[in-house]
């Protein structure tokens, strides 16, 4: 299991142009080893970056990021990634699929083919190891992809919208499992959401984001993933707390989103 230090850290992206874009600004977060930590902001804030950063795809311009308290300095097996979609190998079946990274590692097949057994029953994809993952719906998809990044056994996962292209009732449905997986198996998770109620529902602590420079601009601390462990989650999000800061929330990514529309408006009469 892991902790995970964000040490103020910055990014710049320089353009073709010249130019240069301020994606992060001294963006500060300790998450303690097996904490769920959801991340919401307009687009364009810097989540993405934030999350290939500590990934390790990119190099920060300034600060640094640990991993119980080694620097992170490139990619590495202690920390899984869960895209919104298309990271999979569709023509492979859902088991070769799973045992990807295992098998890549060189772990014994015998060990591996238990190892994926076992995953692809806590995520209810037992029956269809042998599918091509392309046959599968955009749901069981996903649930492959929470299953082959738990058999690489890392003890952070990053996801960016991981649910982000499913419809809503199968949204709701994985809501629940990645709560069950977070409470089972106590790994530490980065949540990137644009959904308000999944933000809400599954973070022990939100992390509110503002674009230019991307920045924290807020954090909550949420007990509604502890309720939804032990009753419906449907009643959890119907509960008076939970409609208050889910509104509380709304209109603050709302006026942000507004600011930045008339930021581009005005940019856009400033080069007519
Ligand atoms: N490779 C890149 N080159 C230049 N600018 C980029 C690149 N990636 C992202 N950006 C810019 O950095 C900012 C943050 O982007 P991103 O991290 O994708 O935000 P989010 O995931 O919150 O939508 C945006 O202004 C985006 O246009
Ligand atoms: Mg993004």
């Amino acid at each position: 299991m892991s902790s995970i230090e964000i040490d103020t850290v910055s990014m710049h992206y320089t353009l073709p142009n010249g130019g240069s874009v301020h994606a992060l600004d001294n963006v500060a977060l300790d998450i303690r080893q097996g904490e769920l930590v959801s991340i919401l902001g307009p687009s364009g804030c810097g989540k993405t970056t934030l999350l290939n950063i500590v990934a390790g795809f990119l190099a920060p311009s300034g600060g640094a990021v640990r991993v119980d308290g080694q620097r992170v300095t490139g990619p590495g097996p202690d920390r899984g990634m869960v895209f919104q979609q298309g990271a999979l190998f569709e023509w492979l079946s859902v088991e070769r699929n799973v045992s990807f990274g295992p098998d890549m590692a060189g772990k014994k097949k015998s060990q591996t083919a238990a190892r994926v057994a076992e995953l692809l029953k806590v995520v209810g994809l037992t029956g269809f190891e042998s599918k091509p993952v392309y046959q599968l719906s955009g749901g069981m998809q996903q649930r492959v992809a929470l299953a082959r990044c738990l058999a690489n056994d890392p003890g952070v996962i990053l996801m960016d919208e991981p649910l982000g292209a499913l419809d809503a009732l199968t949204r709701e449905k994985m809501q629940g499992l990645v709560l069950r997986l977070w409470k089972e198996t106590g790994k530490t998770i980065m949540l990137i959401t644009h959904s308000v109620e999944e933000a809400l529902l599954l973070g022990e602590r939100l992390i509110i984001m503002a674009p230019r420079p991307g920045r924290i601009v807020k954090e909550y601390r949420l007990d509604f993933a502890e309720q939804a462990l032990k009753q419906d989650p449907r009643k959890v999000k119907a509960t008076q707390e939970f409609v208050r800061t889910r509104e509380e929330v709304l209109s603050m990514i709302w006026s942000m989103e507004e600011a930045i529309m008339g930021h581009d408006a005005v940019t856009e009469t400033a080069s007519a």
